[in-house]
């Protein structure tokens, strides 16, 4: 079942809250394991005090001698392992990796984050290059304006794609809500309408972006169409 696994080696990028989101969307259609492997343990905190889905569990006690255990284990459990790293670039990432059918790679539009992405892609290749196995990947910018498209965001996603690099058409918007998921412990659509601005804009995102993220781990697993043998 598939295991999606949120990489980058940059702190504070947007990582555990795009995992959060995404493991909330995907748990009010189907069960959903998140296996919370930063050592500060962020969406285990946000379970403990959250009126949490049933459809939803958190796994906490992953380290580099048991992630792989830890991951096998929800996998055979629930349709959906989500699993948030720490921002580093330690061995624990390549474990992660190598039994993820998707890796995102959150990213703010700056330089600098972009050159964090660009680790990570690395990760990504040495993994491969270890493995013969290309794990599919996309970067997700994330904390960008709904409404202004500034110069530096649109150099950088232009040299993404001139690049090959394959980016989420959904961005993760700078939004109140997401933080507001941290501070009330709850999910997106049990937060309060009235304490929270733009709340449905919110949501309307984090669904779009789930939908894409299922979108595309069909895509990358879709068979190839069988070769045509040609006549002689
Ligand atoms: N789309 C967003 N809208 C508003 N705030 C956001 C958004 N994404 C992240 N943040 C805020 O930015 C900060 C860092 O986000 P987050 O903890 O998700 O990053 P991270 O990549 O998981 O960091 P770390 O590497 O430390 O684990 C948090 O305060 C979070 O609430
Ligand atoms: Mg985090």
């Amino acid at each position: 079942m598939p295991t999606i696994a949120f990489v980058s080696p940059k702190g504070g990028v947007g990582k555990t809250t795009a995992a959060l989101l995404l493991a909330t969307e995907l748990a009010r259609g189907t069960r959903v394991t998140v296996v919370d492997a930063d050592p500060n343990h962020p969406i285990q905190n946000w379970s403990k005090g959250a009126d949490l889905p049933e459809t939803l569990s958190v796994v906490a006690d992953a380290d580099e001698d048991s992630i792989i255990d830890r991951i096998e284990d929800a996998a055979a459990d629930t349709p959906f392992v989500i699993v948030d790293l720490e921002g580093t670039a330690a061995k624990i990432v390549l474990l992660a990796v190598s039994q993820a059918d998707l890796v995102i790679i959150p990213m703010q539009g700056s330089q600098l984050d972009a050159e964090q992405a660009g680790r990570a892609i690395r990760v990504l290749r040495q993994h491969e290059k270890m493995t013969g196995r290309a794990v599919p990947f996309g970067i997700l910018l994330t904390r960008t304006s709904p409404i202004i498209r500034t110069r530096t965001m649109n150099h950088i996603q232009t040299g993404l794609e001139e690049a090959g690099v394959p980016v989420f058409a959904t961005q993760l918007n700078e939004r109140e809500a997401f933080r507001a998921m941290f501070s009330f412990r709850q999910t997106l659509e049990k937060l309060d309408v009235h304490e929270v601005t733009n709340l449905d804009k919110a949501i309307a995102n984090a669904e779009h972006f789930a939908v894409e993220v299922v979108q595309r781990l069909r895509d990358g697993t879709r068979k190839p169409a069988p070769r045509r043998e040609t006549a002689q």
